[in-house]
Formats: C-alpha cells, structure tokens, sequence
C-alpha cells in the first residue's frame, strides 16, 4: 500500500488494472472521478484507490503507461506476475482478498478481459461488494478463448455494465442482464486516444529512437501485433500466419514490436524477418504515433481492432472472430481469419490504395469516462449501494 495516502472515511472505489490494455481504460476513468471529486469537495464523490495486481510488470507493459498517461502510482501493488491461467487467477483473487479485508471499498470497477479482471470481480462479488464492469457485453462467441470465459463471468456478476458498442447492449440482453443494469456510454480507450492524439498534434512528442530509426528510411508501413496463444502459442499455428506476413512483407517494410509471449516462438519458429523490424513493446504515445502513420495494421489484439477504426487506418484482423464487431461493420477493419490467402488479400486490398471506408462507431466521442463516472455517482447519490 501507498503509505502516503490516509486511509479516509470517505467511502471508496478500487480501480482494478494488470495489464497493458487495461492501462489506457482506467486512465480516463481515474481522471472523471477524480474531477467530480474535487467539484463536490468530498461530500458524495468517494476516494479512489487504484489496484495494480501485477499481471504484467515489465517496465515497457507497464510503467511506462502509468508515466506517459499520468496514471497516479497504484495504492496497492499485488505482483501476481506470469502464470498457468489457474495460477495468475488464482493468486490474484487471494492476494486481492486481503487487500479488501483491510480496505474495504463501496465499488469495485474493473476494465477488459484479463485474468485480473475476472479474478478481481470474483473475489470482490463475494465479499458482498458491487462491481462495475467497464467494456461489458463483448462476445466473440469463442469459448476458446480466456478472455471470453472471463467477460461472460464478469458480467454475470456485475452490478454495473458500461457498454461500448451497440451489439454489447444485444449480447446482455440475450443473456438476461436486467435492463437496467446496462449503459451504453461508449469506449473509454478512445477517450484515452484522443486525448493523447492532441499531444502529437501538439508536437508536444518526439518518437523514441528504435522508431524514428524504423521511420526514418521509410515510405508507406505496416505495424504488426501478434500474441494470441490461438497464434503464436504452437508451432504450425505460427507458421501459417507468419507465412502470410512474409508475404505481406514482400510488398511493404512491416515494423513489429513484439509481445513477450511472442518472443521466444519467433525466434524458435519463424526466423525469416526480412523486411519485417522486430523491436520490443512500445510505449503509449510511441505506438499512437506508429499507428497513425501506417498505410496498415496487421494485428490479433482487441484494442488495436477499435483504435485503428478511430483513427481510420486500414486494419487486417487476424482472427476468426471479433468481439467487437463494429470496428468491421462501421470501421476500417477486415476480419480475415487465419488462412494466410485471406490475410493477403486483405493486405492487397488495402495496398492496392483502394481500402474500405471507415465511420466512428456511436458514442467513440472522448467522453465515455464523463458519463461512466456521471452514472457511478448517480447511482450513489440514490444510495444504490456504493457505500
Ligand atoms: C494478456 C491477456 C490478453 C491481453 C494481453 C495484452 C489474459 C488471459 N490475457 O495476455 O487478453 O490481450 O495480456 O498484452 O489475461 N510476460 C512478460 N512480461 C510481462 C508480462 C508477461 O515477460 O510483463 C510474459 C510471461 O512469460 C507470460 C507471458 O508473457 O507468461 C504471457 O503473459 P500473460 O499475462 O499470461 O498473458 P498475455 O499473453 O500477456
């Protein structure tokens, strides 16, 4: 714990993250309750405690987007690390557990679909707490998938459901979520894009050096991210993917920050990178910057999918589902599953210089985290339980 910080008598929310996509959601979300906070001079507004559980804890999946998206330095640092799926839930309900014994908060908000998200809502739900889950209602239909068990457990559970796209309000409903329980406020990631997007515009920021040495020599580039186990975990899945970007890196220099789980299966698997430039996680604004330049995206991540649509860059999802299916059907995403013919010819489609046009989906407008946290002290005001 933060030993700075008092313990008050105000009543509290966690603010649960652990890992690199859950960074840029509780950004926004940490700054709108901490405004309202200051406007309502601590009469309804509660304290904010932020709760890293340490799912990921190198400095370039992590600090790095504490420091360049000015997220205040957690209160509490679980370091659960790496893990079997059992053991990384495991160990963070247990050590979540104590830290709630000792301080217990009103609201438990948690982000995404990482094994922290899920193991958090869990342990608080059965402590008798409620939660609010942020980017609720997603559903890729693939039960295959970690992410998925832990969004459909997650919700299931959560009192609050903030939603970011109209087919999470169906899926809810399919699932019979209450009506009322579900918000459609629209995708704080995006509200965290185009904050920092100002930034760049600025000229506030300089590029680090492995990409402005990618960038330097180049023209038109693609930015690949690959790390689903479904991709990159066995060998011949690898293979077939990595054959279609050798293919894609015939035609235009691909720039790669590659994912830890990632590493050592290149290296292993699929050694040819020519034209392809491997370099490690890039941090928040460096990425943005990379993104917002590239002829494509060439990606398996969710958060990509939706922040290449609102930027309206070109994106090849290699994936057989999306969860997010707006970023396709208003977007500028092709979701072209893993056949190497059909990540090519996406990939050619795009570079032939005639890409799908792409529109923002409904409520992607920069303020999802205002309303989430109008909401959140709406249902207090009502005493709606948050303590
Ligand atoms: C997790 C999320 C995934 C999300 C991804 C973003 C789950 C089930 N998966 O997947 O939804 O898209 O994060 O990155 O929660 N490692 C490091 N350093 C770190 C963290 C991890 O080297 O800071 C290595 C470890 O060897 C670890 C492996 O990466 O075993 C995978 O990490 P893990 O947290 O298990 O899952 P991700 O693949 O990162």
């Amino acid at each position: 714990m933060n030993p700075d910080k008092p313990m008050s008598k105000k009543p509290r929310i966690h603010i649960i993250a652990g890992a690199r996509p859950n960074f840029m959601k509780i950004s926004p979300l940490v700054e709108a309750l901490h405004s309202r906070a200051k406007d309502d001079g601590g009469e309804v507004c509660p304290g904010i405690r932020i709760i890293h559980t340490g799912q990921h804890y190198d400095p370039n999946m992590s600090d790095v987007f504490f420091n360049e998206l000015g997220i205040p330095k957690p209160d509490y640092h679980l370091e659960v690390g790496s893990g079997s799926q059992a053991e990384q839930t495991a160990r963070t309900m247990v050590a979540y557990e104590k830290v709630l014994l000792q301080d217990r908060p009103g609201l438990v908000i948690v982000v995404g679909d990482v094994n922290s998200t899920l193991a958090c809502s869990l342990t608080g739900k059965k402590m008798g707490i409620r939660v609010a889950h942020v980017e609720a209602g997603l559903r890729s239909f693939d039960m295959t998938m970690p992410e998925e068990i832990n969004r459909k457990l997650t919700d299931a559970i959560s009192d609050l459901l903030f939603v970011t796209e109209e087919a999470g309000m169906r899926n809810l409903r399919e699932e019979g979520i209450p009506e009322e329980r579900m918000y459609f406020v629209g995708n704080v990631m995006i509200d965290t894009l185009r904050k920092n997007l100002l930034k760049l515009e600025n000229g506030d920021f300089s590029p680090s050096v492995p990409l402005k040495s990618f960038l330097q020599s180049k023209g038109r580039y693609a930015v690949l991210t690959l790390h689903r186990p479904s991709n990159v975990d066995r060998k011949e899945d690898l293979y077939r993917v990595w054959s279609a970007i050798r293919g894609i890196a015939v035609d235009v220099p691909i720039l790669f920050p590659v994912h830890p789980r990632t590493k050592n299966r290149i290296e292993e698997h699929a050694p040819d990178v020519s034209n392809i430039s491997m370099v490690a996680p890039l941090g928040y604004l460096d990425m943005l910057y990379a993104v917002k330049g590239a002829t494509l995206v060439l990606t398996d991540s969710g958060g990509l999918q939706e922040e290449t649509t609102a930027l309206g860059i070109p994106c090849v999802t290699i994936r057989e589902n999306t969860e997010r299916p707006s970023t396709v059907d208003i977007g500028t995403n092709y979701l072209a599953g893993t056949d190497p013919g059909s990540i090519l010819a996406a990939a050619r489609e795009i570079l032939s210089g005639h890409p799908k046009k792409g529109g923002i989906p409904p409520n992607w407008d920069g303020h999802a985290a205002e309303r989430i946290a109008d909401i959140i002290l709406r249902e207090m005001k009502r005493g709606g339980g948050i303590r």
